[in-house]
């Protein structure tokens, strides 16, 4: 026994001063096999696209799973032609994959379990998705976590013994749902994600992320079981289209992804969140070697609304200059989201020199009623400057609300199961007829998303002092409908007082996948006016009705707000 405790700690001993010792290396194997990369804790061989054997503390973490691989668009994955050393510095080696279309970085500190990676555009095709992921050994890792959800990845055996009803999309024989989407995130809100057991844990550290498509509602897949293989998956997803209408993109060369850290522990997500908060105040990088990386200023401004409230609270984004593209589906180049103080006040800081468009929107609270957008372009961005827009006025809708329903901030929250963790099918919930009463109800007795053949009818009075004279013959209101989401197929009639005011159906909505993926908050955003003649609103009561005249399991529209106003 003795003896074996002696052995034992000689080995661990030996072990410990091996990892001191052993530096960051490559060393290419032979033609057929690739090269290992890593540490004196870790390392990895691969191959022209996988990457299989990750040995860390004495276990190979892949096993018979996939391994780690990068790709686009589902299944095009980089093939490296070569393998290099990019950079060594006294701290780091820098070794870069090469494949026609990009170059994957990994940034190998001595002491480090992981690696910093980022990914260069060199000839990138237009895409949709481009990602890098682990697939790993699902005996070591059992677990899935995001700043929204932890527990165990379902059971492989539990989807192949279950009925495929959509895309990824598995249903229970007890009627319950497997879905990767039910793992789906507002991914600039994410602190750090990661698969992880009882043993080990690996994780993505993303700071800054910039470098992402879309704004503040931009959502994406985490982790999750691989439903063919039974593998556990932590997903690095840097450009995504899963929840949205359109995130084509063409690259300019030189854009950069991360860097992000793919992080080794012991499982413990305690030790990952202090890692996390190390690596954002870390942001951005002062040792990656890359003048356009490094050069940044910052954007202040002061928004103040037309009717002279500040913008409290307000989305701001940096994106696009003169895009006509949603903030959401703009993605080719860098991404700034932030948020007003409740005196209408922001600072962007640490934006990559460049011409950006500004655009501001409501988050909801004291603005939940400003239902225009802000925008101005040509912002452009100087290395160490502060670029002061000073005061900027917000011009609102300037008008006199008849009623609100839900506040505006392109989110489904307030409404009947809106903002609710995500899951498949939430929308099944929903009334097919529904009466609403202004001055009765409340936002919680309207629904998230509505989506079964019926109508949801809103009941409002009028006195005749309301009611504007008949002498003009122009429009004397207008009805705004903001949307979370939609997804096709479903039509949607809309009626005030029995007079068809629209018929909204995929051909004139683009779809997006939020509805049908779990979504629960948003899709992606639509506002839409309709001017109501004189005459037609009147005194007594008054009805709005939302028929739906043609439905699809699952689809439909995801509300926002509902907002009817006077036109002065
Ligand atoms: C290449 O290396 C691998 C692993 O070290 C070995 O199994 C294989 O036989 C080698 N192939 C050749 C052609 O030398
Ligand atoms: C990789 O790690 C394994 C397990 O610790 C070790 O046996 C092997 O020598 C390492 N490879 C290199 C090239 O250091
Ligand atoms: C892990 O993968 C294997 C191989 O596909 C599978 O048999 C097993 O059920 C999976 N384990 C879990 C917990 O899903
Ligand atoms: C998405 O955008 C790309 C490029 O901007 C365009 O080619 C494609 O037709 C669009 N797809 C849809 C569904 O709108
Ligand atoms: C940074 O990169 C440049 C080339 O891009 C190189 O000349 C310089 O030596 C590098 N600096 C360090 C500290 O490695
Ligand atoms: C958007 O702008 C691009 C380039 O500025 C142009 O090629 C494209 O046709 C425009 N698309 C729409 C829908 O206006
Ligand atoms: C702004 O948001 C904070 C935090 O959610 C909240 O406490 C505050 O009341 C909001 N202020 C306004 C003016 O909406
Ligand atoms: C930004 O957009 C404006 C039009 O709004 C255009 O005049 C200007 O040239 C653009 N700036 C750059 C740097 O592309
Ligand atoms: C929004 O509500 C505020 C009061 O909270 C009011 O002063 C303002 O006129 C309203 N604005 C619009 C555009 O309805
Ligand atoms: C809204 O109505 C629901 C059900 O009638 C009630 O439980 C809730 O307290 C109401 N909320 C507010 C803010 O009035
Ligand atoms: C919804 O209302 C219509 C019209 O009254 C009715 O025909 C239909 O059966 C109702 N649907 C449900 C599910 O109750
Ligand atoms: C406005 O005109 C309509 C139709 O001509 C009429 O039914 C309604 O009573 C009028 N309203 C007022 C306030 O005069």
């Amino acid at each position: 026994m003795r003896l074996i405790i002696s052995i034992l700690s000689f080995l661990f001993l030996s072990a410990t001063a091996l990892a001191v010792e052993i530096k960051p290396f490559l060393k290419p194997l032979n033609s057929t096999s690739g090269w290992i990369i890593g540490n004196g804790l870790w390392n990895i061989t691969i191959g022209d696209v996988y990457g299989k054997k990750l040995f860390y503390d004495g276990r190979d973490l892949i096993g018979d799973a996939v391994g780690h691989y990068s790709g686009y668009d589902g299944e095009s994955n980089f093939v490296w032609t070569s393998a290099s050393i990019y950079e060594e510095t006294p701290e780091y080696l820098d070794v870069v994959f090469s494949a026609t279309e990009i170059d994957l970085h990994w940034i190998i500190y001595p002491d480090l379990a992981g690696a910093y990676q980022y990914i260069e555009n060199k000839a990138l095709p237009t895409l949709a998705v481009l990602r890098t992921l682990f697939r790993l050994d699902n005996t070591t890792f059992t677990h899935g976590r995001t700043n929204i959800k932890d527990e165990a990845l379902p059971l492989f055996s539990d989807i192949l013994a279950s009925t495929k009803v959509q895309d990824e999309t598995w249903q229970r024989a007890d009627g319950t749902y497997i879905t990767k989407y039910d793992w789906s995130d507002f991914i600039r809100n994410l602190d750090f994600h990661g698969v992880y057991g009882s043993e080990f844990g690996s994780w993505y550290i993303r700071p800054g992320r910039d470098y992402f498509n879309g704004n503040h509602l931009k959502q994406e897949l985490t982790v999750h079981r691989e439903s063919a293989t039974g593998d556990a998956v932590e997903l690095n997803v840097v450009h995504g289209s899963h929840f949205q209408v359109n995130s084509s993109a063409t690259f300019p060369a030189g854009k950069i992804w991360g860097p992000w850290l793919w992080y080794l522990n012991s499982g413990s997500r305690d030790d990952a969140a202090s890692r996390a908060v190390q690596e954002f105040a870390s942001w951005p990088y002062s040792w990656l070697n890359d003048s356009d990386y490094q050069s940044r200023g910052s954007v202040s401004g002061r928004l103040i609304l037309s009717d002279g409230r500040p913008a409290a609270n307000a989305s701001v984004f940096l994106g696009d200059n003169s895009s006509n593209k949603s903030t959401l589906d703009q993605g080719e180049h860098y991404y700034y989201a932030g948020t007003t103080d409740s005196q209408g006040s922001f600072d962007i800081e640490d934006v990559r020199t460049g011409t950006y468009g500004f655009y501001a929107w409501s988050d909801g609270g004291s603005i939940a009623n400003v239902s225009t957008t802000f925008t101005r372009n040509d912002i452009a961005v100087q290395q160490g400057d502060e670029t002061a827009l000073g005061l900027l006025t917000w011009e609102t809708q300037a008008r006199k609300a008849i009623f609100q329903i839900g506040e505006l901030d392109h989110k489904s929250l307030g409404f009947r199961n809106g903002g609710a963790p995500y899951q498949h099918a939430l929308v099944a919930q929903s009334p097919a007829n529904l009466t609403y009463t202004i001055g009765e109800s409340n936002a919680s007795d309207w629904y998230f998303g509505q989506s079964a053949l019926g109508a949801w009818t809103v009941l409002f009075d009028l006195t005749a002092a309301d009611v504007p004279s008949n002498t003009s013959a122009s429009a004397s209101a207008v009805l705004s409908l903001s949307l979370a989401g939609y997804s096709q197929t479903v039509s949607l009639d809309v009626s005030i007082n029995s007079q068809v005011l629209t018929s909204l159906t995929s051909t004139t909505l683009p779809s997006d996948p939020g509805l049908y993926r779990s979504g629960t908050t948003a899709g992606e955003w639509r506002f839409l006016e309709f001017d109501i003649d004189a005459g037609v609103l009147t005194a007594g009561t008054n009805s709005l009705v939302f028929e739906v005249t043609r439905t699809t399991l699952w689809r439909g529209f995801m509300w926002d707000s509902i907002l009817l106003e006077w036109k002065e």
